[in-house]
């Protein structure tokens, strides 16, 4: 019998949402407004320990607004970190600025903490101070918020958080979401809490009341439509707030079961030689949203190969974030350093890691992606044991370059 196809990170949804959801639909509160709205932003503050949250359309939405709140615009510079998806970077070209790209620390896919303040002097030292450093949870683990924050506090720059794929995360004990002076959730599809579409922007009530208005087409108080500002039609409907509650409230166990996925992953595949689970409990505990493996090179087949091998068995499975500064769409942009960031996409894969995947599907994930490890262009290895696998000379050992 075939197996059911396994994805990287499905939506989560249980009786519970689908409850919410119509709930909210016979309440006749689809727009963006309601008590599912309310309410959605008031857990957001308390997961995230800030002042206030305004939810929106998407984490891009939040991100732009981030930028807008801040009067960041054209001429200016922010710093963002080169190995992200590419919203982080393209909200800073919506509002006319710079991004410069900074290299990640080669043991996690974050930003490199030293690379981010050579960046800073280095800028200094030809009379520029960035607007704002930008800051990314990878794959649902915070970045070094211990050193990132020193370095901004010292230089007087403010921390916008992209904490899309973070949600449940902490840094030494304080939540994902907490360490800007805004950050950015993603409620995306894919995202560990979904609301179908979604995201949020948090941080200093102030601020927030700010970006609240801008994302409502900037309205004015009148009784007739009156606008000064540019705005966006931004506001996340109260629909997709009610499935935004339920899932907040299952958040706990949704962290649980990805974390515990997460470990297994670990536990399962760190002692193979050349492979390294890249830990979501370095500098603090991820949520776990996507464990990605960093493979030797030397030894195994490109990431891209090892996708082409685990799609053919009905998994997906996704080679790492592509660099920023290798992007088309930004190539010739300023950039510090970036040889860890190409090192991090040359041999990082994510493998699905999504809450609802089972045991006995880890297991099947397991399985194929050690045997796609060890086969080679015209032998099958499936009967052969993996280690006997890894002592095949290098070259006989690697899948071709599709
Ligand atoms: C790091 C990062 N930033 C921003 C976003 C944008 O979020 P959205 O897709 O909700 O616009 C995402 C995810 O999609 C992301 O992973």
């Amino acid at each position: 019998m075939a197996h059911a196809p396994i994805h990287l990170s499905p939506p989560d949804m249980s009786a519970r949402e689908r409850r919410a959801l119509l709930d909210a639909f016979d309440s006749n509160w689809i727009a963006p407004a309601g008590p599912a709205l309310n309410e959605f932003e008031a857990r957001l503050r308390s997961v995230s320990g800030t002042e206030a949250a305004v939810a929106v359309t998407s984490g891009t939405a939040a991100l732009h607004l981030a930028l807008r709140v801040l009067g960041i615009g054209p001429g200016d510079i922010v710093l963002v970190p080169t190995v992200t998806f590419v919203a982080s970077a393209n909200v800073v070209r919506y509002v006319g600025a710079v991004p410069h790209f900074v290299d990640c620390d080669p043991r996690t896919g974050n930003v490199d903490p030293a690379q981010l303040e050579r960046a800073i002097l280095n800028l200094d030292a030809v009379g520029y101070r960035p607007a704002a450093v930008m800051t990314v949870d990878l794959y649902g683990a915070c970045a070094n918020y211990s050193e990132i924050e020193r370095t901004c506090r010292r230089f007087d720059i403010p921390i916008i958080e992209d904490a899309a794929e973070a949600i449940g995360a902490t840094h030494l004990g304080r939540p994902a979401g907490s360490f800007g002076k805004l950050a950015a959730f993603s409620f995306n599809g894919n995202k560990l809490v979904t609301t179908g579409g979604g995201g949020a922007l948090v941080g200093q009530a102030d601020l927030i009341e700010r970006a609240r208005y801008l994302s409502s087409q900037a309205r004015d108080s009148a009784l007739h439509f009156e606008h000064s500002e540019l705005g966006y039609a931004y506001r996340l409907s109260n629909i997709s707030a009610a499935i935004g509650c339920s899932q907040l409230e299952r958040l706990d166990r949704l962290v649980a079961r990805t974390r515990a996925i997460h470990r297994r992953y670990v536990d399962e595949l760190s002692h193979i030689e050349g492979l390294d689970v890249i830990s979501q409990d370095r500098d603090g505990r991820g949520n776990g949203w996507l464990t990605v493996v960093q493979i030797d090179r030397d030894r195994f087949a490109a990431p891209a190969s090892i996708c082409g091998r685990l799609s053919d068995e009905g998994i997906e499975a996704r080679p790492s974030w592509k660099p920023m500064h290798q992007q088309p769409l930004y190539l010739g942009s300023p950039v510090t350093g970036g040889h860890a960031a190409n090192t991090h996409f040359d041999q990082g894969l994510c493998l699905p890691s999504g809450s609802a995947l089972t045991e006995a599907e880890q297991t099947r994930v397991i399985e194929t992606f050690t045997r796609a490890l060890g086969v080679q262009p015209t032998i099958e290895l499936s009967s052969l044991d993996l280690r006997v696998a890894q002592l095949l000379p290098r070259q006989d050992n690697r899948v071709p370059m599709s």
